[in-house]
């Protein structure tokens, strides 16, 4: 069975590691891996190659950054290209990413059967390009690897047909857990940040509706600059949110504030996340990760996909309208205690990349 897995964005890498792994290791599966290049600095791409041990791309597409339009154009062009000439079994896509839509689309309309893993979340904000990568993508897909129960939920409201769809899990809670042992024996990270467990907050900061729009980017750092004077706060910095900040005459001030550093691999973001008093981020594989590792976390969003941890107490939802919400919001997510329950549950049991492998190989 030959499958052609398409990723290019840093969440990819990690969900793609697991899967990859196993693939490679299954006696008769060939996996051929694009990377569309949708990022490509050294810290947002090789990185994860290296650390994760995810075998180097067979095509690299070159695409870069351009207008949603002009990136998803010209990986959907590269990325059937090679789809006609490596005739795979399967075309796999992971998430929500312009990447995604194009390899759903570039094997949809060749004929090839599509995999989604990561299907049926939903923010029901139509504004948020994520959004439409996903239900755009779902409903090309032929095999649908649902990470939840909601999931589920969302595609059977859409009429997805029950036969597609596939409660598997999370393959990020395989990552973690595969990871997090090996992040425990080789990073060095909290010594070389001068960092004392539960002594800092984390934040990651990226999603378009707050960095695009001035009102919560300033909403945002200035709220966090507020709380840094309680504990300090640490901030890998995304390299869309560094040319806002400085777009927007802001990067300075955050950097007399808060402690910003370039971003970093997974295993150092794993013993960031462990080690966290509190995470803040708009991130969706980091609000899953603050749980794994059993860390409290606060989304600065109005809505998020992974509905069942803020249900459960363990993610807390503020909108950045201004610095006084954001200020006040951490404020009270910090005097709160630790929720009681904490469902091992709720991603699967780890083995969500091994259930994804078995389906293809058995539905192909
Ligand atoms: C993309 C995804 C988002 C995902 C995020 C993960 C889409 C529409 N968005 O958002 O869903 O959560 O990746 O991090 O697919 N840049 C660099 N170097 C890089 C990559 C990006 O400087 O290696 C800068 C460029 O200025 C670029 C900007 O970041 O224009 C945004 O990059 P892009 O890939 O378009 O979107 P992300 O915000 O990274
Ligand atoms: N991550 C990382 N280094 C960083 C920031 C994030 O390795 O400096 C990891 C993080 O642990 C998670 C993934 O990147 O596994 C999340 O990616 P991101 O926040 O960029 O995208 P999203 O999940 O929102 O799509």
């Amino acid at each position: 069975m030959k499958t052609v897995t398409v990723v290019g964005a840093r969440p990819q890498f990690i969900k793609a590691a697991m899967v990859s792994q196993i693939l490679r290791s299954t006696p008769n599966q060939e996996e051929v891996l694009i990377h569309t290049d949708q990022h490509y600095d050294k810290n947002m791409s090789n990185v994860f190659f290296q650390e994760l041990d995810v075998p180097q791309p067979n095509y690299h597409l070159g695409v870069g950054s351009h207008t949603h339009g002009v990136q998803t154009g010209r990986m959907l062009e590269a990325i059937e290209n090679v789809l006609l000439k490596e005739k795979p079994d399967w075309v796999l896509v992971y998430g929500d990413t312009n990447s995604t839509l194009a390899g759903a689309i570039a094997a949809v309309k060749l004929h090839i059967p599509v995999a989604h893993v990561e299907a049926g979340l939903r923010s029901f904000n139509r504004q948020m390009p994520e959004e439409i990568n996903r239900v755009l993508t779902d409903h090309a897909s032929d095999v649908l690897f649902a990470p939840t129960q909601a999931a589920i939920e969302n595609l059977h409201r859409e009429g997805i047909s029950e036969e597609k769809i596939y409660l598997v899990g999370d393959v990020m809670y395989d990552a973690a857990l595969h990871y997090g042992a090996k992040a425990q024996q080789t990073t060095h990270i909290l010594e070389q940040l001068n960092l004392s467990p539960q002594g800092y907050i984390l934040t990651t900061i990226h999603r378009a509706e707050n960095t695009d729009n001035p009102v919560p980017l300033k909403a945002i750092f200035t709220g966090l600059a507020a709380i840094a004077e309680k504990l300090p706060v640490v901030l890998p910095l995304h390299p869309r949110t560094r040319h806002t900040l400085e777009r927007n005459g802001l990067l300075e001030t955050a950097q007399q504030h808060l402690h910003l550093i370039e971003p970093v691999g997974y295993l150092d973001m794993v013993m960031l996340e462990k080690n966290a008093g509190l995470i803040v981020t708009d991130s969706g594989g980091v609000q899953k990760e603050a749980f794994f590792h059993q860390v409290p976390c606060v989304t600065l969003r109005a809505e998020t996909e992974w509905i069942e941890l803020v249900e459960l107490g363990w993610n807390h939802l503020i909108r950045p309208t201004d610095a006084d919400a954001v200020r006040s919001g951490l404020l009270n997510a910090i005097a709160l205690p630790h929720p009681s329950t904490i469902p091992t549950h709720l991603y699967g049991g780890g083995q969500a990349a091994k259930k994804i492998v078995d389906i293809l190989t058995k539905r192909r």
